[in-house]
């Protein structure tokens, strides 16, 4: 019997749309392949959609979505049409906090062919799991008056204790070290919290090197030696600004992947490039797909069609190393169609 996996599509904004039908092309051919197949469903949740209706999504909409098996998102935000805050409260937020999508993990690896920024371009790789529910992002807060506002970051035991044992299968399953990131030096109640309760999940894993490092010496060894680390756990914001960081180690935003996990599947799991819309560059049709394509691979690789993910690695991979057929934040000319066309005969089909 064909294994059918239902997909929900969410483009979204700005290079959201070029990428994520590239994304769709090649996993498709790789369903073709491996004998699976792909029920798309395309969903118009976005600023436009916003414009239009006053919402970013329906309530009925978020219904349709966890119908799914997964969600492939390209971006959300447009700030020329709304404000931020607005778009992204309205729709990738929610999304990662209704459907429990606790886990941000995004992968930073030195891709064969692709400089980095750093002296004797370094072979990195390493995994940030990013706590993606709560935290700085939990959303509590408000302003007075236009003259005083707070926002308050919010750490519970349970969104420590489910993202801190993640982190330490993660590094369990990898080479067992496993970097806390922290301001626990300045934060001295959601943070000195975050420690002690990672600490405890810990004594479960005895063989997972564990170690503490606050947030601003991190960012700098991370420059200084991004070899030094397996996995980084790290809360809601300070995972934002490292995985940027980690994009710009890899050579360009326009490769790292982000999944946001439900680790126990009540929901369907969203997967997405770590970039944003790019208005800069949107509409030019030379955004680099790389990052959408990764995050496609990790679609599959969580759908159970490993196999099929570990070709997606090695295509894209394959075009990085020949270094050929490269998109202008990488240096080359190429535009985002050519890029597929490019990882689509790696993996032997035609385009
Ligand atoms: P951005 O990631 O969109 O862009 C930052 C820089 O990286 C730009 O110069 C852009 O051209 C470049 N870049 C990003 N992706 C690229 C790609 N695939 N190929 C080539 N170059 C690429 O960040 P920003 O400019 O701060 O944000 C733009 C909008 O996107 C904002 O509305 C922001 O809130 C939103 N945003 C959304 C998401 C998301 O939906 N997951 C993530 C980040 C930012
Ligand atoms: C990301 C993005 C989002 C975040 C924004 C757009 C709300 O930067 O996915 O990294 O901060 O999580
Ligand atoms: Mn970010």
């Amino acid at each position: 019997m064909t294994q059918r996996y239902s997909i929900a599509l969410i483009p979204g904004d700005g290079i959201g749309q070029e990428v994520i039908p590239e994304g769709v092309r090649v996993l498709s051919a790789l369903a073709r392949r491996h004998g699976f197949s792909l029920e798309l469903t395309e969903y118009p949740f976005g600023t436009d959609y916003y414009l239009a209706h006053g919402v970013m999504i329906p309530e009925e909409g978020f219904e349709a979505l966890k119908r799914h098996d997964a969600i492939y998102l390209g971006a959300v935000g447009d700030p020329r049409k709304a404000p931020d805050h607005v778009t992204l409260r309205g729709l990738l937020i929610p999304l990662r906090q209704r459907f429990e999508l606790y886990v941000n993990l995004r992968p930073a690896r030195a891709l064969k062919g692709v400089p980095t920024p750093l002296k004797g371009d370094p072979a990195f790789d390493f995994e940030v799991v990013r706590e993606n529910a709560e935290g700085e992002y939990a959303g509590a807060g408000g302003a007075l008056a236009d003259e005083v506002a707070v926002q308050t970051a919010i750490f519970t035991r349970r969104g420590t204790e489910r993202i801190a044992r993640y982190a330490l299968e993660r590094a369990r399953m990898r080479r067992g070290d496993l970097v806390v990131a922290t301001k626990s030096n300045a934060l001295q109640h959601g943070l000195v919290f975050w420690d002690r309760v990672i600490r405890e999940v810990a004594r479960d894993y005895p063989e997972v090197r564990l170690r503490f490092l606050h947030a601003d010496a991190l960012a700098a060894g991370m420059v200084k030696d991004p070899r030094a680390f397996d996995v980084i756990l790290a809360t809601n914001l300070l995972g934002d600004l490292l995985t940027d960081l980690a994009g710009a180690l890899q050579g360009s935003l326009g490769i790292p992947a982000s999944a946001n996990l439900n680790p126990e599947r009540r929901y369907p799991s969203m997967f997405e490039p770590v970039h944003g819309s790019a208005p800069d560059i949107a509409g030019k049709g030379i955004a680099n797909p790389i990052a959408a394509f990764w995050a496609g691979a990790m679609m599959l690789e969580f759908l159970g069609e490993v196999e099929a993910a570990r070709e997606l690695f090695q295509a894209i991979e394959a075009v990085t190393a020949e270094g050929r057929v490269k998109t202008p934040d990488l240096g080359g000319t190429a535009t985002t169609r050519e890029v597929t066309e490019a990882v689509l005969s790696k993996l032997g089909v035609s385009a």
